[in-house]
């Protein structure tokens, strides 16, 4: 039973079984699925950002050879639930961004449908909108950003610019929560402390951009509804649509083996979902295929809000923070309201006596963010980690000093102890690795032909999150091999090939032995791949599965054998539970040019248990080279006046590519207390990307002596 166990259980580097698939081309994404019949499905968007349609002329379209369908506001099904307005597609003729369905044509091919789609004339009557996040286009800020504008403005200047007919501030600051203490007591606690930092960073919309579209394939066949769907979760996504068209979950298949990456961005249904599944209701029995183009994606499936984070942090001289001030605005969009939560991670970094944190959403005429990588944490570790490497440089303390004076006993939002926290350990070790040693104490201290070079640190965070309601079952076949069945996700990270780890290890199985079945809503229940849930909730309910066939089955089971199980509630409510690491980059700016490159990264992460460290590492490397691209090249830039996002492709919205990664890293600590097995693991598919940006723009600092709180770091930032 044990043969091989060793090499193919937890902790081992087992390659990814689909590589090979994926490779040759035969793994199946939603888009390839051998569908009867497929019909295509082009969308018609809106062109202005706010609005109503007075009139859509479909005449030439549907006359076109080859055009099977055309919906507008005026023909298409009315929905059933209408509870999220980012779903509510052709259901009136209003437009609340632009980018919107308006329209679609469904034809025997792709190319007529887009053709068509193409003759559709629409008229509109814009109503004025308002797409500006940044306040600077009203004549007043970015605070501390714009070159001619150093004015500090106040939170209220903020508010009133933001109210009105511009739009409207909706404070949703959680009251109640424990140790936040009022704006005038924050201010005052700032006021006394000896030395303080007060800035303003931002950050801009960033796109998840998976190299997979966001894609539907719809059939429906005597009232049920099958979805071929790129999504990081069957049962959310059926829950999410079913409504919709007055239908329970059951009566809708979803189906997703494989995704091209989704980085947040395919957890919540989109509109792309209901309109295929409302086109093809027009044409039983035949599919329905859509995939959004790259241009469509940028309005239709989601982002990274822009924030500003307004940071205040009181300190002793030697830099022990009195008080934690971060006040945020992020941007919202009209159609659905969407807050990531981008002060969350200042409730609990660093110790202080005097708290207070807000997060605002600015509501604009503009598409519907989403989630992204890491939410919350990812863009206020910027502006948090930023400040906290002013303080040092203005306390003359070291940034890895600076964190460990601040390093708090227990959870200082919650008072809870921690269950695990050990960022001193990653900073330490990061620092033994990275030779931090070698660190000049002042920035703008090294030049070498032409290039400024410097080392910047900063802190990461991710919680650890667990979600009970995931089930799985195991059949035993007459073969010896174990069926493994949960919904499961697989969206590039590696997930089919841990869950066979996690069946082997609880089995007492090699990997072999095992075959997973996932991304099916007809398999046993299971929560998404996202919040780095995925595998630590999904391997609970496989580990108690595994235990359950055992003890119905003993050690020698009969063909045909079976069980299920749920996963156990945990109860873990009395601990703060968040993993930790750290980042650490070298940059060189060249001095004439103001190019910057990252010469080398490490991130040192602490996540419990590792279950496989070649898809671990992957995971690492991949959420800092995406915290490459959020420091230098992430730029969606909006133009108000038309509310549109103009760099929407990848020539001009820029990705890392391996050029721009020199020379990256990761390593882990191992956890004395982490239990064996699943319950010893925690999420790392996001922790990675936290903190880099910041790391990187210190290392700007350190090596120009210029400070830049607004990304990307572009190179005319640098030359100051
Ligand atoms: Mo993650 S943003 O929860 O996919």
């Amino acid at each position: 039973m044990s043969t091989g166990l060793r090499e193919q259980s937890i902790g081992v580097g087992l390659g990814r079984l689909d590589g090979i698939p994926k490779v040759r081309g035969t793994a199946r994404y939603a888009y390839e699925q051998p569908v009867p019949q497929p019909a295509y499905l082009y969308p018609v968007q809106a062109t202005i950002a706010r609005g109503t349609v007075v009139r859509i002329d479909t005449g030439a379209a549907k006359a076109l050879d080859g055009v099977l369908v055309v919906l507008t506001h005026l023909n298409a099904p009315r929905l059933i639930d209408t509870k999220d307005q980012e779903l509510l597609v052709l259901q009136s003729a209003d437009v609340g961004f632009r980018g919107q369905f308006i329209g679609a044509v469904v034809a025997e091919s792709c190319e007529i449908a887009r053709h068509a789609a193409g003759l559709v004339e629409v008229a509109y009557a814009p109503t004025p909108h308002n797409s500006a996040f940044s306040v600077g286009e009203h004549g007043h800020l970015l605070p501390g950003s714009a070159p001619g504008l150093p004015r500090q403005v106040s939170e209220a200047e903020i508010e009133a610019e933001l109210a009105g007919e511009h739009g409207y501030v909706s404070p949703v600051s959680a009251p109640g929560l424990p140790r936040q203490v009022s704006e005038a007591e924050i201010t005052a606690a700032i006021a006394a402390a000896s030395t303080a930092v007060d800035q303003t960073y931002t950050t801009p919309p960033e796109y998840n951009v998976p190299m997979e579209p966001h894609t539907s394939v719809a059939i429906w066949n005597d009232g049920i509804l099958t979805m071929y769907e790129s999504t990081q979760g069957v049962h959310s996504f059926q829950a999410g649509l079913a409504p919709l068209f007055g239908l329970k979950p059951e009566q809708v298949r979803v189906i997703s083996q494989y995704v091209g990456g989704g980085f947040g961005s395919k957890i919540e249904v989109h509109a792309q979902a209901v309109l295929a599944a409302m086109a093809a209701r027009e044409l039983p029995g035949r599919a329905v295929k859509v995939a959004l183009t790259r241009q469509q994606m940028f309005s239709l499936s989601g982002y990274r809000p822009p924030t500003i984070q307004h940071v205040r942090l009181g300190a002793d001289l030697d830099g022990t923070l009195t008080a934690v001030a971060v006040d945020v605005l992020e941007q919202s969009s009209r159609t659905k309201e969407f807050a990531e939560g981008s002060d969350l991670p200042a409730r609990m970094m660093y110790a202080a006596p005097q708290r207070r944190t807000t997060n605002r959403p600015v509501v604009l005429d503009v598409p519907v963010p989403t989630w992204m990588r890491a939410p919350g944490r990812c863009a206020g570790m910027f502006g948090l980690e930023v400040a906290m490497d002013e303080l040092a440089a203005v306390c003359a303390v070291d940034p890895i000093a600076l964190r460990v004076r601040n390093e708090p006993q227990v959870d200082p939002e919650t008072g809870q102890p921690h269950a695990f926290r050990h960022l001193l350990e990653c900073l330490q070790l990061g620092a033994e690795r990275f030779s931090w040693e070698h660190r000049d104490p002042a920035p703008r201290a090294r030049l070498r032909h032409g290039w400024w070079s410097g080392m910047g640190v900063a802190s990461a965070t991710y919680p650890d999150f667990r979600v009970p309601e995931n089930t799985a079952g195991i059949h035993y076949q007459a073969d010896g091999t174990y069926v493994v069945r949960i919904a499961a996700a697989e969206i590039g990270t590696g997930s089919r090939t841990v869950l066979t780890q996690i069946a082997a290890e609880a089995l007492g199985c090699p990997a072999q032995c095992v075959r997973m079945e996932i991304g099916d809503s007809s398999l046993p229940r299971a929560s998404v791949a996202g919040g780095s849930f995925g595998t630590t909730s999904w391997g609970a309910a496989i580990a108690a599965a595994a235990e359950a066939f055992r003890d119905q089955h003993g050690p020698d089971p009969r063909p045909g054998a079976e069980a299920e199980a749920q996963a156990p509630q945990v109860n873990d409510d009395d601990t703060s539970r968040h993993s930790f690491g750290a980042q650490f980059a070298e940059v060189r700016v060249n001095s004439e040019t103001g190019e910057i490159r990252v010469s080398r990264m490490l991130g040192v992460f602490s996540v419990g248990r590792v279950i496989n460290p070649v898809t671990a590492r992957s995971q690492f490397i991949g959420g800092m080279t995406m915290g490459i691209g959020m420091a230098l090249h992430e730029h969606g830039v909006m133009d108000p006046r038309f509310g549109t996002i103009v760099n929407h492709d990848f020539a001009d919205y820029h990705i890392p590519t391996c050029a721009d990664v020199e020379d990256i890293d990761a390593i882990w600590l191992e956890e004395p207390e982490a239990p064996p097995g699943v319950p010893g693991a925690r999420g790392l598919g996001e922790i990675g990307i936290v903190g880099a940006a910041a790391a990187i723009a210190n290392a700007a600092y350190h090596a120009t002596g210029v400070r830049v709180r607004n990304l990307p770091l572009t190179p005319d930032t640098l030359l100051s």
